[in-house]
């Protein structure tokens, strides 16, 4: 009937599909060319006006609204905007409106900064165009609307859990101060409903996704203008760990497009919680009625928890981040008082006594004072250190500078404890005069003390003072000054007039100032936002913008020229440029936001803003970055002797003696090299020295290094961007690759049946008169895509080879040392014994070293008059380091270790892979681990984008990754063999999150 009506009225002939809604009936219309409607049946009795209101204004938007996708009208063929229909027996109204594609934002994952941001873009467009826009229709005197939230008042009661008292404290704020400015700022005709079920998402550029439309306008008021944002707020702000942050990114947005009245920010907060309250009063209200409905509970939860956090924000801070979101001073005085600052018409008194500020510390997050371990930095020989520098110096103080990001808070309150990849307070927003204890601190101006105060925790303030100055406007701000003497509280208190110059404490002695080495933490605050003594002095990095344009550096109180040389921000722009004039072009940098990494400790690294990352890539730091023992071997080591291997040493004895025995029998000579390629090199060199034949065999997509030959060697370099191809001494077979490539896993003979391709091709060769000196492989091939050879491959290919007279060299640079659980070799698990195996990368866990094993009959046929050297090869540091690895393995117990938390992973994957079409393959041992991705689990085409996607959210989620593979679909993980349970329950949950996003779900359409 209703498809009948739409001919009808309309001319439409469609197919329809019915849509939840709660009062009206609502459908998807498809039409016969393909343009999708939604047709409206409202609910009987439904006022005309209302829907005359709403086709009005989507009218009005038609011609001002441009920048986002609003439905529009459908006009009858009568060119009316609405019909009538009798339906059993009663009147209902039907009108038609054009579909807005997308996603919901509700259902949109993940809500990005910049999701976010285009919310309030999408926000800002909207009310401009609502600007100037009424109706008669339009005095709605609804509860849904922010200045009725009274009405809804009385429902506090129904309002189960702690939500309660919280809703309480909102609408008495609401009553008490929030309404009287709300009425009185500027009005507009607002959608009044910017829920995340009436936003639409759509995708731009890859990934990047935006809010394109907003739709359902039948809640449409005369109101504040404010109230539209602190409405689509309280919604954005569900299940956001961080909703200021969110709130932040939203208001950005909003204002790059339109401007906020300060007067409209002042109240946001509150108006978001106000929404929230109604809206959690009102579902209270409604269980009440039907205690049955799971949904009401389950759309409650998200509400209640999201009114829970914002409880708990400090209003002031909020509204400080708000104002800067939006544009304006942190807070209204803060440019005077900055400009006071800036411009003292006299110099300050000074704070201390201060000899000479040359002796800049440098106490960040790489500082080379402080080791890596971020947990284990003992303030003893920080003062140690600290002394020294001074002494070099020869001054009395030292300073540790202004917004530097420091590992040194290693205590609860700064949030030490916690996961590493969580966010701790390390910026510091204050100043530090290192000195003897007791020197005197004087008062820069005039001030009235505002606090004192004993802050007896470990690595807090100790001994703390605050005054209170003012500009001569009057404007207020205040000084700070943290780990006095206990003593100072004896000659001054709260209230106390003090002059500029007068002494107004004492720097305290570690066993009074919270432990640390003496010195003055001096600060300065426009604002204490009411936090009082708990004002922090090192802030998240994430608020530090706020934190710092709260507190600007007090170098301007100190009598110094160039403040900017106290002020350790990071500048990553700079670094970049700079790297870009001066380090090779074709230098590539990971992740599409470059990462300023500047410390490694076990299996983290750690940016220059203090977050740390956890590190599943690089293979490299073989027993974890930084690792203790072996940092200490080689500092002791470097310490004693760096020389070449012309003289006789026990080191590099140790270690070929060592080395050998973790080989089977017969490969007995090492070689010692500073490189993998350089390894790979001599590899060469000694294959063709024994066989006297010039050409190779090598595996398609295969990488030996860098140099000239190797790079001939390697087809995933000269068949890649830029290369030539493969000269005519090398001669490439396909890879093994069970999955993707011409025999599949399922074959029982798969791995005979790919070497039997390398039978082929040395048949064709031989017929060409073309010998081979050596088959080189990646024993099992990385930057060919993490791939595992089937079984008896190997043995295979090394039987052809051997009966050719070719010798077979295993490059192991990336699957050697235990990191594939089962075996300490990769070749082991082939069941080969190569002629010639080669060594790298994790061999030193980062210290510079290459090594070629082989047999004596090898050895003895290079031994030919010419001498091998290497200048640093085999140097006694390298060895040092060589065998504080192998020790590590070994006590550590590190190859089972990658053995259990390898298997866990590829079970895990697997059990995803299930659920995840994308998934095409999960392969791997021990630590090698591969994930191939693909659109198409039958074409197998590559899922090249979306790995990258997956990379770089691991990346934002603080998790480094890698993609390889010929087509660059398959994720690689090589993580440290000292990744724990913990770090692979963080790497798998968050794999698990991601692959759930809706933009990666997107990208396969
Ligand atoms: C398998 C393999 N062999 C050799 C090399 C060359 O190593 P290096 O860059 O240390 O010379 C690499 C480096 O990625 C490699 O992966």
């Amino acid at each position: 009937m209703l498809q009948e009506k739409l001919k009808e009225l309309y001319g439409l002939q469609a197919e329809l599909e019915q849509l939840v809604g709660e009062w009206d009936l609502n459908f998807k219309a498809t039409a016969s060319n393909g343009k999708e409607y939604i047709v409206k049946v409202m609910r009987k009795g439904c006022e005309e006006g209302l829907i005359a209101l709403q086709c009005a204004t989507l009218f009005h938007l038609e011609n001002t609204t441009k920048e986002i996708l609003l439905p529009n009208v459908v006009l009858t063929k009568n060119q009316q905007p609405y019909a009538k229909l009798i339906v059993d027996g009663a009147e209902r109204l039907l009108w038609v409106l054009t579909y807005c594609s997308g996603t919901l934002l509700a259902k949109y994952s993940p809500h990005s900064s910049k999701l976010m941001y285009s919310f309030g873009t999408s926000i800002a467009h909207l009310t401009n165009g609502l600007e100037g826009f009424n109706h008669p229709a339009m005095k709605r005197n609804h509860y849904w609307e922010l200045t009725k939230s009274k009405e809804v008042q009385p429902l506090t009661v129904h309002i189960q859990g702690a939500a309660k008292e919280q809703a309480k404290t909102v609408f008495k704020q609401f009553e008490e101060v929030v309404y009287a400015k709300l009425i009185e700022l500027p009005h507009s005709v607002i959608h009044n409903d910017a829920n995340d079920y009436n936003v639409l998402v759509n995708e731009t550029v890859m990934g990047e996704a935006r809010v394109n439309a907003i739709f359902d306008f039948g809640d449409m008021s005369y109101q504040p203008t404010i109230c539209e944002l602190a409405v689509a707020l309280a919604y954005a702000v569900l299940d956001k760990e961080r909703p200021l942050q969110v709130c932040g990114e939203f208001l950005k947005g909003y204002t790059a497009i339109r401007s906020l009245l300060e007067a409209e920010i002042e109240i946001l907060l509150d108006l978001i919680k106000t929404r929230l309250v109604v809206s959690i009063a009102t579902s209270s209200y409604r269980q009440i009625k039907d205690p049955d409905d799971p949904y009401i509970t389950l759309s409650q939860a998200p509400a209640k928890k999201a009114l829970d956090r914002l409880s708990q924000v400090n209003s002031n801070f909020a509204l400080a981040l708000f104002r800067q979101a939006a544009g304006y001073p942190v807070t209204k005085h803060a440019p005077a008082v900055l400009h006071y600052l800036i411009n003292l018409p006299t110099r300050p008194f000074p704070v201390m006594e201060v000899d000479s500020f040359k002796c800049i510390l440098d106490l960040s997050v790489g500082s080379l004072m402080l080791g890596a371990d971020p947990t284990a930095v003992t303030l003893n020989p920080l003062t140690k250190s600290i002394w020294e520098k001074m002494e070099q110096a020869n001054v009395a103080f030292s300073i540790g500078r202004y917004a530097e990001n420091r590992h040194l808070y290693a205590a609860s309150g700064f949030g030490d404890g916690q996961y590493p990849t969580q966010e701790k307070r390390t910026n510091h927003i204050g100043l530090d005069l290192f000195c003897e204890a007791g020197l005197p601190v004087f008062a820069p101006f005039d001030a009235i003390v505002e606090y004192v105060n004993i802050i007896d925790l470990p690595l807090d303030y100790g001994g703390m003072l605050v005054l209170k100055h003012q500009t001569p406007k009057g404007h207020p701000f205040y000084t700070l000054y943290g780990h006095l003497s206990h003593d100072t509280l004896k000659y001054i208190a709260v209230g106390q007039q003090i002059k500029a110059g007068e002494k107004i404490a004492t720097i305290g002695a570690d066993h009074e100032n919270g432990g640390w080495p003496p010195h003055l933490h001096l600060q300065i605050i426009i604002d204490f936002l009411d936090k009082g003594i708990h004002f922090p002095g090192v802030a998240l990095e994430s608020e530090a913008a706020v934190y710092k344009a709260l507190c600007p550096n007090p170098a301007l109180l100190l009598n110094v020229s160039n403040i900017a040389k106290f002020d350790a921000t990071p500048n990553l722009e700079s670094i970049l440029a700079r790297r870009k004039l001066r380090v090779g072009y074709n230098l590539s940098i990971s992740y599409a936001k470059p990462l300023h990494i500047v410390k490694g400790y076990k299996q983290f690294l750690y940016d220059s803003q203090a977050q740390a990352y956890l590190d599943v890539y690089n293979n490299v730091p073989h027993v974890g970055h930084s690792h203790p023992h072996v940092v200490n071997a080689i500092q002791k080591e470097v310490g004693l002797l760096n020389t070449n291997t012309r003289y006789l040493h026990d080191r590099i004895l140790e270690y070929a003696e060592r080395l050998t025995a973790k080989m089977p029998e017969g490969l007995d000579v090492c070689y010692f090299v500073n490189s993998a390629s350089e390894a790979n090199e001599l590899s060469l060199r000694l294959a063709r020295n024994y066989t006297k034949r010039q050409d190779m065999m090598v595996v398609a997509s295969a990488y030996h290094g860098h140099t000239s030959t190797l790079i001939d060697l390697s087809p995933y370099k000269h068949n890649g961007p830029g290369g030539e191809g493969a000269p005519n001494w090398v001669h490439e077979v396909p890879i093994a690759d069970d999955y993707r490539g011409a025999f599949k896993s399922a074959n029982p003979n798969v791995g005979e049946l790919y070497a039997q391709q390398v039978y082929q091709t040395l048949q064709e060769l031989s017929s060409k008169g073309r010998q081979i000196a050596a088959f080189i492989a990646e024993t099992y091939p990385s930057v060919g895509g993490q791939i595992i050879p089937p079984s008896g491959y190997l043995k295979k290919v090394y039987e052809y080879m051997r009966a050719h007279g070719a010798l077979c060299i295993a490059d192991e640079v990336q699957t050697g040392f235990g990191r594939l659980g089962d075996s300490f070799w990769a070749f082991e698990t082939q069941q080969v014994i190569p002629d010639i195996v080669v060594l790298g990368k994790p061999i030193a866990n980062g210290f510079p070293m290459g090594a070629v094993v082989t047999t004596k009959a090898i050895a003895a046929a290079f031994d030919n008059g010419m001498e091998f050297f290497s200048t640093f090869g085999g140097n006694p540091v390298a060895c040092a380091a060589a065998l504080a690895v192998l020790d590590v393995l070994e006590t550590e117990n590190l190859q089972a270790n990658a053995k259990k938390l390898g298997a866990h992973f590829l079970k895990s994957v697997k059990e995803l892979q299930v659920k995840q079409e994308l998934i095409g393959d999960v392969r791997g041992e021990g630590f090698f681990l591969g994930v191939e991705l693909v659109k198409d689990r039958t074409t197998l085409s590559p899922a090249a984008q979306e790995a990258s996607y997956i990379v770089n959210r691991l990346r934002e989620q603080h998790i480094l990754a890698g993609t390889d593979g010929p087509l660059h679909n398959v994720l690689k993980f090589r993580p440290s063999m000292v990744l724990e349970q913990r770090d692979m329950d963080y790497l798998l949950s968050t794999l698990e999150h991601i692959f759930e996003e809706t933009t990666l779900g997107l990208m396969k359409k």
